[in-house]
């Protein structure tokens, strides 16, 4: 190959951005000339690593937008401490059928059962799996959507929160909401409803998110079309963090009158 095809080879290359092939090509070339390999195994070898490279490029792409507030899988969690979690139900989640459907998932519990863990496994799978996901809490989208209303941009900020095929919203009932935040959230649900999924965590079983609304008019209404399509976990047993706890001896009974005397 003469110099002047090898220089407008590499400028290609890197024009077309596919600069994996133009930093390994000159390796590679010797290498398959010494194998003695076909053109058709040196393209298919060059656009595979292209093809590996642009995927993983989307991935940390997907990632990052996608907000996790830290990284846990399905495999991390521990099945054999949470026996009222049915297996069989979070394996078929991980399928990603419900967001195929544009099905919705609630983690109800009390805090330090593994909601946020779930959900944020089910985000990390689905985000490998080439969907949109974004992570948020019920507190910090409420404010979100608030500040964007305030400057009028509502509909805007509603139309790309839902573009995200999976939209997690964290913590539903710690804080309660006032008016506005219970109807930005009602906007939301709405807006999103039998388009893309949801993956909702809350410690308040739903006979009590009326109190969290403040309003059971829009509780129902929210509740009505997040239940249309859903799998509710109902998670029911102790907090892991106690569980830790306990193992490192944080959770030991005072000692008693008769022990401290014997001291
Ligand atoms: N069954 C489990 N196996 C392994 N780790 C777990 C399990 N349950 C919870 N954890 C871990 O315990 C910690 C608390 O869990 P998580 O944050 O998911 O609880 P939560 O139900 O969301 O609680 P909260 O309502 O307080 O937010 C996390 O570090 C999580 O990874
Ligand atoms: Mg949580």
């Amino acid at each position: 190959m003469g110099n002047l095809e090898y220089e407008r080879l590499h400028e290609n290359l890197k024009t077309l951005g596919l600069l994996r092939t133009s930093e390994s090509l000159d390796n590679y070339l010797e290498v398959a000339s010494k194998k003695d390999m076909s053109t058709i195994q040196i393209l298919d070898h060059f656009l595979n690593e292209e093809v590996d490279d642009k995927m993983q490029r989307s991935l940390n792409f997907r990632s990052r937008k996608a907000k996790f507030p830290f990284k846990k899988s399905i495999e991390e969690f521990d099945f054999s401490f949470q026996p009222s979690i049915d297996r069989k139900t979070i394996n078929g989640l991980a399928s990603m059928k419900f967001v195929h459907n544009a099905e919705n998932v609630v983690f109800l519990g009390p805090p330090g059962v593994g909601k946020t863990h779930l959900a944020i496994s089910l985000g990390m799978l689905a985000v490998k799996n080439g969907i949109t996901a974004y992570f948020t809490t019920a507190a910090d989208i409420v404010d979100d959507l608030k500040m964007y209303s305030s400057r009028g941009m509502l509909k805007e900020r509603l139309r790309k929160v839902s573009g995200y095929n999976l939209l997690i919203v964290d913590e539903i009932g710690y804080l309660p909401l006032d008016k506005e935040g219970a109807n930005l959230l009602f906007q939301l649900v709405s807006k999103r409803y039998e388009r893309s999924s949801l993956i909702l965590t809350s410690n308040k079983p739903f006979r009590e998110w009326g109190q969290i609304f403040g309003d059971d008019v829009v509780a129902s209404a929210i509740l009505d079309r997040l239940l249309h399509h859903c799998t509710v976990v109902n998670i029911k047993g102790e907090s892991y963090r106690i569980k830790d706890r306990k193992r490192i001896g944080l959770l030991q009974r005072e000692p008693t009158d008769n022990q401290q005397k014997e001291e």
